[in-house]
């Protein structure tokens, strides 16, 4: 498992920080008066900071961009890195300046001179954030990344400041982790014996097997798993940290640890990505693992549908028709549009088992969300004005992209099948929204919920401000944000 790199917090220290080795990285703003402690550093490079802040190429910088000095004088350190950043900022600069330090943190120390600045917890989530690294599969000599350290005026409160985020930054890491990991090893068997492990956390973790997937009736999901050899699994956490006996809010996410399309089989170019496809589910599994690390008083119920979609002799046919554990019956027009035959079931069980104040899912769900926003934001979908506002004023606060998206009568009539209930596939236009709409149809009316298709934001190509390409965590920062202030507030 991927950890954040823990950060020392001590108090700013002009001895220590002539004596520091590696790097120290700094924050300025060009015509604005230093911090105290890294004027004093000034001093010490006989005004050579106050020179580099001056220069013109630093004027250019963008707040939150970095630029380097190398080798300065009256300092043991090899590099200073300067990084832009006024005193009054938002979280999201705050973040991208850490980030940027994070981002070419190596084998040698790193010390960050935050010194007064109002943000310093901040800037030390965006440094572990941007600082992660997907390793395992890399032969050779692993790198051990050199030790950080932030000194800023008042260590103990930044560190009180900074303990939450580090949750944060754990459940974000156990979700990239997840993501990233290819399906020869996170088989549905694996994922779930990563989740049972949070036991230790303090969750409960209950992994219910086919044999019980099928008495409880939930045949739209036990179909897509069919051409497996990994069993299909539902797998419940547990956070019990809020008032005794108050029904929970419910977090959904389709885990399809391999999506081939099963016998309406994908195309070869681009399948590989396939192994992100329970990113819903990962996504679920990092809030549920923050929650229980920084010991949310909020009672937080996660569900997970993991399945693997493959071909076979036993494979799901195209017109199959499945009865849902709901009682509806579908059409199985393209056994690819699988994610929402897995999660009608777990919506259903959700909200039968726990009667949730609240249900929100995650998925990357359809390539047309993709089509509609790309890889910046994810699509939101909802029942509820008051449950999706709240969610994306989170995803706003975070820096965490999300759109809402509409939803009607006139979407839900395409699902109309010939021989069942509805159809689970009904063409190209719209396709993000019918399939949205298709999920509305095991969500009781009663239930404000809002679906994520995160199909675009699971997994980037390049580059974000607070992860490397590949797994981002989309969504743990917003709905811890939710969490708590929903259920933590007074
Ligand atoms: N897992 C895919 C959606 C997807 C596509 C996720 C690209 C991430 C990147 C989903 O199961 C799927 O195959 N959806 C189909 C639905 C169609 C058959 C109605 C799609 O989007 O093409
Ligand atoms: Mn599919
Ligand atoms: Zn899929």
């Amino acid at each position: 498992m991927s950890q954040p790199l823990p950060i020392q917090f001590r108090a700013t220290d002009l001895e220590a920080l002539a004596m520091q080795t590696g790097r120290i990285a700094v924050f300025a703003e060009p015509g604005v008066a230093l911090l105290p402690g890294i004027r004093r550093l000034d001093r010490l490079m006989k005004g050579a900071l106050a020179r580099a802040i001056g220069a013109e190429a630093f004027a250019k910088a963008k707040p939150g961009d970095a630029m380097d000095l190398a080798f300065p004088a009256g300092l043991a350190a090899d590099a200073v890195q300067l990084v832009r950043l006024p005193k009054r900022t938002d979280t999201a600069t705050a973040r991208k300046a850490g980030a940027a330090i994070g981002r070419s943190h190596g084998t040698a120390a790193t010390l960050i001179l935050a010194d007064s600045h109002p943000r310093a917890a901040d800037i030390a989530f965006g440094f572990a954030m941007r600082a992660y690294d997907f390793t395992p599969h890399k032969s050779g000599e692993q790198k051990v990344p050199g030790p950080v350290t932030m000194m800023t005026t008042d260590p103990e409160a930044t560190a009180r400041e900074a303990s939450p985020m580090a949750a944060v930054a754990e459940g974000v890491f156990f979700t990239r982790d997840l993501v990233n990991e290819p399906a020869n090893i996170l088989t549905t068997h694996d994922f779930a014996a990563r989740l049972a492990a949070m036991h230790e956390l303090g969750l409960e973790v209950e992994i219910l097997e086919e044999p019980e997937l099928l008495k409880l009736g939930m045949n739209a999901l036990l179909g897509v798993g069919m051409g497996s050899e990994s069993p299909s699994k539902v797998v419940v956490m547990q956070w019990k940290g809020g008032k005794k006996g108050d029904a929970p809010f419910a977090l959904v996410g389709k885990g399809v640890v391999f999506d081939t399309g099963g016998i309406s089989i994908k195309p070869a170019a681009g399948m590989e990505d396939m192994t992100m496809d329970m990113g819903g589910a990962g996504v679920v599994a990092g809030v549920m693992r923050t929650l229980a690390m920084r010991k949310a008083k909020a009672n937080v119920v996660g569900l997970v549908g993991l399945v693997e979609n493959m071909p076979d002799g036993r494979a799901q046919r195209p017109g199959d028709v499945v009865r849902s554990m709901k009682g509806d019956t579908i059409e199985v027009i393209n056994t690819d549009a699988e994610g929402r035959l897995v999660l009608a079931d777990v919506l259903w069980y959700a909200q039968e088992r726990f009667k949730p104040t609240g249900m929100i899912n995650l998925a990357t769900l359809t390539g047309a969300i993709i089509v509609a926003l790309g890889h910046e934001n994810t699509g939101v979908f909802s029942n509820n004005d008051e449950l999706c506002n709240a969610f994306l004023k989170a995803c706003a606060a975070e820096g965490e992209g999300a759109w809402r998206m509409p939803m009607g009568e006139a979407y839900d009539a395409k699902l109309t099948s010939r021989i069942a209930d509805m159809v689970n596939s009904c063409g190209r236009d719209g396709g993000a929204v019918t399939a949205a709409q298709f999920l509305a149809r095991f969500v009781k009316p009663d239930t404000p919920w809002c679906h994520l298709d995160i199909a675009g934001t699971a997994l980037v190509k390049a580059d974000t401000a607070l992860a490397p390409k590949g797994a981002t965590g989309w969504g743990v920062m917003a709905l811890d944000r939710l969490i708590r202030d929903r259920f933590e507030k007074g």
